[in-house]
């Protein structure tokens, strides 16, 4: 990131340069220890608000043959049952709220790709909360007072858009609701509004820069200073492409509908190492995907969150199914850290007994020349064979040489990298599918 950030109010910290200490919230500034007794005690009240008003809970503890006093230290956690989206889903639609129907003052829901939505609820003040973590991280991303922010995560039952909203504009900024699709007026809207910072899938982010070029804008001339990218897995190498190309800083928010929607961590512009989990409010652990035995920090694993202060949804040990691991706090000591996350426990392909993660692959189409970042992994069965083909979109410029070229190097990259021999396919640009919102890589065909 080169440009002249030059208003004072919008100038975001440099890597390495510390938010100035009056822009901390008095929880961002707390030690580890503070934070930690923070936790006990509104880990206990918790338990006991789930006990006491969900019938599902309650009969999960009783079960397990504990009750919310057995919970004497943070460690003690790990003796109460794990909840999962199909406990969400076998109560659909409101049996796990843990307040009645009239406290609760706004409801989202979460599509999933089969079966029932899972539907989360917030009260006023699980809604104030949200707004305030919404806040703290566009803050941590080194958004300001002042900072007009373009909003593209879908708005209505998806928490992006609304999520991201109402925080913007707890955090003093201007928000420009822009929502996800109609492509081609968002880059107009860009260009006239003039926002400082957009909020946006990474995956739509492409295809709106694809749409700059196509109306001959150049991207790095844009106002825009801050990316706030989540919602969907993505890698280091995209991190760059999208810094490169906009001459932004790139920031990853991570979250979920069942925890909260958008904000539970956040990752700090001045590090730009990881979210840090606002620990205030959701106590992370990590375990074993298999085994369910939880694992030391540092250890990669599945993530689980308590939520801490929800009214409308505690939430207890839910079981995210995104793979990462949980490390030291840096610019937030407070507060550990999640390491990017780069796949789900559900997105793992399993081809001829390899495991791949699509962000594998993106890693990979990243780093070669002659190809856009545009690609879709298709699965087939060649008899009683799985067959993996990556078809990757090439650079107009590239001729026929170098489109082979890209298409060995692919194959010779995923070979050696990931251990599987696949097809590579070239084909022309803007022939693959673009994303909108959240995009699906995988198309599954396999008939074995
Ligand atoms: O995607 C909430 C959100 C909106 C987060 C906007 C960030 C920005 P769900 O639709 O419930 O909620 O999907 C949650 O998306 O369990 C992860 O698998 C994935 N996810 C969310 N953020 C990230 C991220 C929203 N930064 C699921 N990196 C989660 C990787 C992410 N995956």
């Amino acid at each position: 990131m080169t440009s002249d950030l030059t208003t004072p109010a919008a100038a975001p910290p440099r890597r390495g340069e510390p938010l100035p200490a009056e822009l901390l919230d008095d929880a961002e500034r707390m030690s580890r220890e503070e934070v930690r007794d923070l936790q006990l005690r509104r880990l206990r009240q918790t338990l006991r608000h789930a006990y006491d008003n969900v019938e599902l809970y309650r009969t999960k503890f009783d079960d397990a043959g504990v009750v919310p006093g057995d919970c004497r230290s943070l460690e003690d956690l790990a003796r109460f049952p794990f909840t999962t989206k199909a406990d969400l889903r076998e109560t659909y639609p409101f049996g796990m709220f843990a307040v009645p129907m009239s406290e609760v003052r706004r409801i989202h829901a979460s599509s999933g790709t089969t079966g029932r939505p899972t539907v989360v609820g917030y009260t006023d003040r699980d809604l104030s909360t949200w707004a305030d973590l919404i806040a703290r991280s566009i803050r941590a991303a080194g958004g300001r007072p002042g900072h007009k922010v373009h909003i593209s995560y879908g708005y209505g039952l998806f928490t992006g858009g609304l999520g991201a909203h109402y925080g913007a504009e707890r955090a003093g900024c201007t928000v420009i609701p822009a929502s996800g699709g109609m492509t081609a007026r968002q880059v107009q809207i860009i260009r006239d509004f003039a926002p400082d910072i957009i909020m946006i899938t990474p995956s739509y982010m492409l295809t709106l820069l694809d749409e700059f070029e196509r109306q001959g804008v150049d991207p790095r001339s844009t106002s825009l200073k801050i990316g706030i990218f989540g919602a969907e897995p993505w890698t280091e190498e995209m991190r760059r492409e999208i810094e490169e190309r906009m001459d932004i800083h790139a920031v990853d928010i991570y979250g979920l509908s069942e925890v909260m929607g958008p904000g539970v961590a956040q990752e700090c512009v001045e590090t730009k190492d990881g979210p840090h989990v606002w620990e205030d409010h959701f106590h992370p652990e990590v375990v074993d995907p298999i085994t369910d035995q939880v694992l030391a920090d540092g250890t990669c694993g599945e993530l689980v969150f308590t939520s801490l202060t929800k009214e409308a949804l505690p939430v207890i040990r839910y079981r995210t199914r995104d793979l990462t691991r949980l490390l030291p706090g840096t610019a937030r000591p407070g507060f550990r850290r999640i390491e990017k996350i780069t796949g789900r426990c559900d997105d793992m392909i399993i081809v001829r007994g390899v495991n791949v993660f699509p962000t594998q692959i993106e890693e990979i189409v990243l780093r070669t020349p002659g190809v856009t970042p545009h690609f879709q992994i298709q699965l087939t069965s060649r008899g009683r064979m799985d067959h993996m083909t990556i078809r990757v979109e090439a650079r107009p410029d590239a001729g026929p040489e170098q489109r082979e070229t890209a298409a060995r190097a692919i194959a010779r990259g995923v070979k050696d990298g990931v251990g599987l021999s696949v097809e590579v396919a070239i084909v022309a640009p803007e022939s693959l599918e673009r994303s909108v919102g959240k995009l699906r890589r995988v198309k599954d065909q396999r008939t074995a």
